[in-house]
């Protein structure tokens, strides 16, 4: 038999070293809560992968084995609207199929708790506003609006169809309600989450790699304005070396650890 070295196995007492690192994290960040009159979480694709959502850049993740520009861009929809639909569409299917999970009822919860709680989300799944959280800005706009080409008009997908949706007032061709690559952010949305970054006096950043701009920007505006940085992701990021604390491990898991310290 061969004999390696266990750099991979931790000795037993490391686990209740970690874990008592996190216990300690999780009561100074409930602190810094108890007495925050603003409080602002900034959420990506992470805080969806417990309702069995594919994050972007993880192993499996959405962007594997596609290309972005294939089927996120308005060049790939002027191209081809049938094959990007056809993605949306699929997309929009198997997110009927899933639920919030603890993540996100916590999140929509704190918008009663705090006296100012905001939700900023890179998301598009729609799974915040399912349970429950209404002040939300939606960066990346939702997968569920259908939005005219020709006239503008927006309409809300009822069911998930197979064919392509075509606007109800001028029957033109309709696209998703999301922002592809090389769009605008929705009107306003990215100077109302400046705002309230910057006079909130704790930032949870959520389940995001932060390597998408300019919604990467964000916990960097609200640190230079005061703000205490909290990361939630089992992994490190871009972030981590700017966070004033990294909660590690699974938002589903993290959240509900740190309601339950709130009192
Ligand atoms: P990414 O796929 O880039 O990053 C997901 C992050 O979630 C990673 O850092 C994971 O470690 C973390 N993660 C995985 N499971 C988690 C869990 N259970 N709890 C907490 N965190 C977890 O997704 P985003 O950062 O959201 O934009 O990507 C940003 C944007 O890039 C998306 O909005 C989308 C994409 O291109 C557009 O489509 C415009």
């Amino acid at each position: 038999m061969v004999v390696r070295a266990a750099e991979h196995v931790k000795p037993r007492c490391y686990n209740v070293v970690m874990a008592d690192k996190l216990s300690h994290k999780l009561d100074e960040v409930a602190d810094r809560l108890k007495s925050a009159e603003r409080v602002v979480s900034l959420t990506g694709a992470g805080i969806s992968a417990e309702s069995g959502v594919p994050t972007f850049r993880d192993p499996d993740g959405l962007w594997e084995g596609v290309r972005p520009e294939e089927v996120a861009t308005p060049e790939a929809f002027g191209r081809d609207s049938d094959f990007v639909w056809r993605f949306y569409l699929q997309r929009r299917s198997k997110l009927q199929a899933v639920c919030p999970n603890s993540g996100h009822n916590v999140i929509a919860r704190w918008e009663s708790r705090f006296p100012h709680f905001d939700l900023i989300t890179q998301n598009v799944d729609g799974l915040h506003q399912l349970a429950g959280s209404k002040r939300i800005i939606c960066l990346h706009g939702d997968i569920w609006i259908d939005r005219c080409t020709q006239c503008a008009f927006e309409q809300r997908a009822t069911d998930v169809s197979e064919s392509i949706p075509r606007c109800s007032k001028c029957d033109g061709l309709a696209r998703p309600g999301v922002v592809w690559f090389g769009e605008q952010l929705p009107h306003g949305a990215f100077e109302r989450a400046v705002e309230q970054s910057s006079q909130a006096q704790v930032v949870l950043v959520v389940g995001t790699s932060s390597q998408v701009y300019p919604a990467a920007s964000l916990a960097g505006v609200a640190q230079s304005a005061g703000a205490f940085v909290v990361e939630v992701n089992p992994e490190a990021t871009s972030l981590s070396s700017l966070a004033d604390v990294i909660l590690q491990g699974p938002a589903g898991e993290i959240l509900p650890r740190l309601e339950a310290r709130l009192g």
